[in-house]
């Protein structure tokens, strides 16, 4: 893998305005220091998207999101770090190093060459399905309801026969290593070589951005004795595990989860449909890879998987691998077909809607699957029943959710409330955490110290002005303020990165902020950054501060003192006089400062 410089990574940061990469996102206004505009990540009427051209930071005041020109690209087109930086080196046609390792160019030329072969037979396969030899598959994808749109967007294709595609990547100047790489060719014992896919309908699989890395060709007719499927053998650039068919057309959804279904079909039918947040995993379990990929795109992903097909097994494999990402995941409920294409299809999209609407998590499944045990009629399974789920329900941490759970769970089941409560509370029950579980109502986690907003300004006009006009103010500040000054964590941690680095100038600083990998701290930094604070005079301004810091001191001093001797008994008389002289020194320099 090739690491980047600092010094190239400053280069193509240089080279991109960060106000010019916006814009071509977002339509931008120009207000005093700072450009505004509606965030494009989240939902906003009135602007509160704002982008420093200065500090060449953005920051949207709404919900926070903020940084330099690389977290932008990487979070507005959704990839990592290192692409938008390759994203941005293009954009400012800055030639990035090749590794020096001779093995690795090699592997790198290759692959390359596999993505244009695989380019070339997508088109091939696509072109070929508009042809009049291609009768069959048109008649196939008509009697699957597959419209003209549907087919160009997932460039849907009918492979040849014998070896068509091997003559034609050939005629395009392929040679034979680069074409049998990809696996859509194979060579026979007899040196011949013959396309893997033939007569079949063609589905490429893409990778996140939109690259074909592989293909599944599902048969035409009902021969039992064929597969149904065929599919790419895994290759340098095809791994099944970590990637989802369609997850290229569903991030660009606005739609807050993802649909995950079982095929390519049931995917392309219900795009087809106006669900444009649907993946199919690849004829395979879900694995953790894909679990993570699926949690970069959104926050909840809806399992919707085959009625007959996965088992509850597979489901609740599915469910937990999701839930362990970090996703919200839950599960559709499906009556009467075998699977979302044919649901679709059959009760209209608006049905299918609420199917996704009333998903159920984890917990609600298991619950289901259990009731199917038991017959709750009789009252000894009721009771056994009402054990079982206590045992789930206990497992939700959050009081909240789970007293949700034991309201639904009472009105779907009939049994009353008081008992599923009090089956929890006992077995929730621990002594040593019994109030936390018990008594004390579910408040929202207090907030460590309220710190008022007029600290904060101030906190973060010194993180500012250290920034802005290092030089100025860098002395006057650290021999005046300390670390622990600071009541905000991500102000007191800038503050001490900024005194703890060898730093001389104004933009290291920037760039050794921005490499704090926090988005927390980089949300900080981008408010702080577009905040236009005001100020004429730098040193002024430092004085102020300065000012505010040493008189709050005295008054925090002259607090305790008075504490101390309002309690005098256990001082000496020596030291109570000299309290009482420190407190009228204080008093007399605090009179001075008004
Ligand atoms: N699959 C496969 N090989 C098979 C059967 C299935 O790779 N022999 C994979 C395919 O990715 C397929 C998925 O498993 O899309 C789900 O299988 P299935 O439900 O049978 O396929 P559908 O996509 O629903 O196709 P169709 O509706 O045409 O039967
Ligand atoms: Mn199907």
């Amino acid at each position: 893998m090739v690491q980047y410089t600092d010094e190239l990574k400053e280069e193509i940061r240089s080279a991109n305005d960060i106000v010019d990469v916006i814009s071509q996102y977002v339509s931008l206004k120009r207000s005093g220091r700072n450009f505004f505009g509606l965030c494009p990540f989240h939902k906003e009427k009135s602007p509160s998207f704002s982008v420093s051209a200065d500090r060449q930071y953005f920051h949207c005041f709404g919900c926070h999101k903020g940084g330099d020109v690389f977290t932008f690209v990487s979070e507005i087109e959704k990839v990592s770090f290192k692409e938008a930086l390759e994203l941005l080196a293009e954009r400012a046609k800055i030639p990035l190093p090749v590794s020096e390792n001779a093995e690795f160019n090699k592997t790198q030329y290759l692959k390359d060459k596999m993505y244009k072969v695989n380019a070339e037979t997508t088109l091939f396969y696509h072109e070929r399905l508009y042809k009049p030899l291609a009768k069959i598959a048109q008649d196939y994808v008509k009697q699957r309801k597959l419209d003209n749109n549907t087919l160009k967007a997932f460039k849907i294709g009918y492979s040849g026969e014998y070896n068509e595609l091997y003559k034609y990547l050939k005629s395009k100047g392929f040679k034979d290593e680069e074409i049998l790489s990809t696996g859509l060719v194979n060579k026979n014992d007899r040196g011949e070589y013959i396309d893997r896919f033939r007569k079949r309908l063609m589905f490429p699989i893409m990778d996140v951005s939109g690259r074909v890395i592989a293909f599944g060709g599902r048969k035409l007719d009902n021969n039992e004795k064929v597969a149904k499927y065929i599919n790419s053998n895994e290759n340098l650039v095809y791994s099944k595990k970590k990637n989802l068919f369609a997850l290229n057309l569903a991030k660009q959804s606005d739609s807050k989860n993802i649909i995950l279904v079982e095929g390519y079909m049931d995917a392309i039918s219900l795009y087809q449909r106006g669900f444009n947040n649907v993946v199919a995993s690849l004829g395979t379990a879900l694995t953790e890879e894909q679990g993570r990929l699926l949690r970069r795109y959104c926050e909840q992903v809806i399992l919707s998987y085959d009625s007959d097909g996965a088992g509850q097994e597979a489901i609740m494999r599915g469910l937990t691998i999701l839930e362990d990402q970090g996703c919200d995941a839950r599960v559709l409920q499906m009556d009467g077909a075998k699977d979302p294409d044919e649901y679709v299809i059959k009760y209209g999209s608006g049905r299918f809607k609420l199917l996704v609407e009333n998903a159920i998590s984890l917990v609600e499944f298991k619950i289901k699957m259990l009731k199917n045990k038991y017959n709750l009629e009789n009252s000894n399974d009721k009771i056994r029943f009402l054990k079982e789920i206590t045992k789930i329900l206990s497992s939700v941490e959050n009081k909240i959710e789970r007293e949700i759970y034991i309201d639904k769970i009472a009105e779907q089941y009939n049994i009353s409330k008081e008992a599923i409560y009090a089956e929890v509370n006992k077995a929730t029950y621990n002594p040593k955490t019994a109030e936390k579980a018990l008594i004390k109502p579910v408040v929202k986690k207090e907030k460590e110290v309220e710190i008022s907003p007029a600290i904060i300004k101030r906190e973060n006009m010194i993180i500012y002005l250290l920034i802005n006009n290092f030089r100025e103010s860098y002395e006057n500040i650290v021999t005046n303020i300390f670390a622990d000054d600071f009541k905000l964590e991500s102000n007191k941690l800038l503050f001490e990165t900024i005194l703890n680095s060898e730093v001389e100038e104004s933009d290291k600083i920037l760039q050794l902020i921005s490499n704090i990998e926090d988005p927390e701290i980089q949300s900080h930094v981008s408010e702080i950054l577009v905040t236009d604070y005001e100020i004429n005079s730098v040193n002024k301004c430092i004085e102020d501060l300065v000012n505010t810091y040493n008189k709050e001191r005295l008054t925090n001093r002259k607090m305790e003192i008075i504490q101390l001797l309002e309690n005098s008994s256990s001082l000496s008389k020596e030291n109570i006089s000299e309290l009482e002289k420190e407190l009228n020194d204080i008093i007399i320099e605090l009179a001075k400062r008004k």
